[in-house]
């Protein structure tokens, strides 16, 4: 049997840093209000670059940290809900500047939890039997969908990339359960709008359309305490694992006071959730992989160690993956 195992990780985030203070020249806000409703510091927002750019700069150091070489990835999934344009993906941008030359690639939008369900959906792939090595990356410019006057939302988010390569393996490791959820009746809670239907059949109203996120904070809260409750223990159970033996739950970057209560729903101490929004805000698909790949670096995660990895976001959808890291 075959099971899917990341063989190497990568991130990447634009230099530029964005604090607090920075916020407050913007908007009516102020670094309390932010440091204690959410955790976060500082942010970077790309003065330039694009989500392709980002998902490359990932993509190339999660290469290299696999030990492989671009002509060996079979397929490039990207979550993104900021690609550079509606085609070419930035997947097929990625694929052309690695020169991943029989690399399949596509999109994938889940919002922040893409990186779940990107990764869930490489393993599928793996245990198949159709690919061996697979690029994972949720890369985000949320800075283009912010409305900068709005202070419920501008001060929460930032732009950055995170990579996985999932790969095949004969142990009994890697990827031990995953649960993937959606909830669709949900989705005016987290919101941003494409382009409106205009056409010779519509008389269309908007000239000036400059989509931005919306939000309804408290409702999204709720959500993502109970599903980040709801899908760990979905993937405990389906490894037949306790919570004992998780090192890590690495969870998707939105707010350190939602990580806090779902510690409690758990019955787990916080600090066995790996955080680091406090540097990144709310990077969407990119956090968990920003996340995993600083935790890889850092040497915090030995060989036999035991992760989850969750998400939840617009959609609504969310997800977890339980790892045990070879
Ligand atoms: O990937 C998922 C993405 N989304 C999330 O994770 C968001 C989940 N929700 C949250 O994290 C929280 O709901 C927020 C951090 C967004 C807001 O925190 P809250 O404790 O729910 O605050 P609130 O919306 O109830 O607002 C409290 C007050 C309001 O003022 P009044 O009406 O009490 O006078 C807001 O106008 O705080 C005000 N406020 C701000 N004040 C200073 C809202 N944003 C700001 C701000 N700075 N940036």
């Amino acid at each position: 049997m075959r099971h899917a195992t990341i063989i190497g990780t990568g991130s990447y985030a634009p230099d530029n840093t964005m604090t607090n203070e920075d916020l407050t020249k913007l908007v009516d806000t102020n670094d309390e209000w932010i440091i204690t409703r959410t955790g976060i510091k500082e942010r970077r927002i790309a003065t330039g670059e694009l989500t392709s750019d980002l998902a490359y700069e990932a993509a190339v150091r999660a290469i290299q940290n696999a030990g492989l070489t671009a002509a060996e990835i079979d397929l490039i999934i990207c979550a993104t809900i900021t690609p550079d344009s509606f085609m070419p993906s930035v997947a097929c941008i990625v694929q052309d500047r690695l020169k991943a030359m029989k690399a399949a690639a596509f999109d994938l939008t889940a919002a922040c939890t893409g990186m779940i369900y990107g990764m869930v959906t490489a393993a599928q792939f793996i245990e198949t039997g159709m690919y061996q090595n697979i690029l994972v990356i949720g890369a985000e410019t949320l800075s283009k969908i912010l409305n900068w006057e709005d202070r419920s939302t501008c001060v929460l988010f930032g732009d950055g990339a995170g990579a996985v390569v999932v790969s095949s393996t004969e142990k009994e490791s890697g990827m031990l359960s995953s649960n993937l959820l959606s909830d669709g009746s949900k989705q005016a809670l987290l919101s941003c709008p494409a382009v409106p239907l205009n056409n010779p059949f519509t008389k269309a109203e908007t000239t000036n359309f400059a989509p931005s996120i919306t939000m309804q904070g408290q409702e999204v809260f709720k959500f993502a305490v109970r599903s980040i409750t709801e899908n760990v223990k979905a993937v405990l159970k389906k490894a037949n694992h306790t919570v004992e033996d998780i090192k890590y739950i690495i969870p998707h970057q939105a707010n350190l006071r939602i990580i806090e209560q779902a510690a409690k729903f758990l019955d787990v101490p916080v600090d066995k959730f790996y955080l680091n929004l406090e540097h990144y805000g709310n990077t969407s698909a990119a956090s968990i992989g920003i996340a995993l790949d600083e935790l890889v670096q850092n040497k915090q995660i030995q060989h036999g160690d035991k992760l989850i990895l969750v998400g939840f976001g617009g959609g609504m959808t969310s997800g977890a993956v339980l790892l045990e890291w070879d």
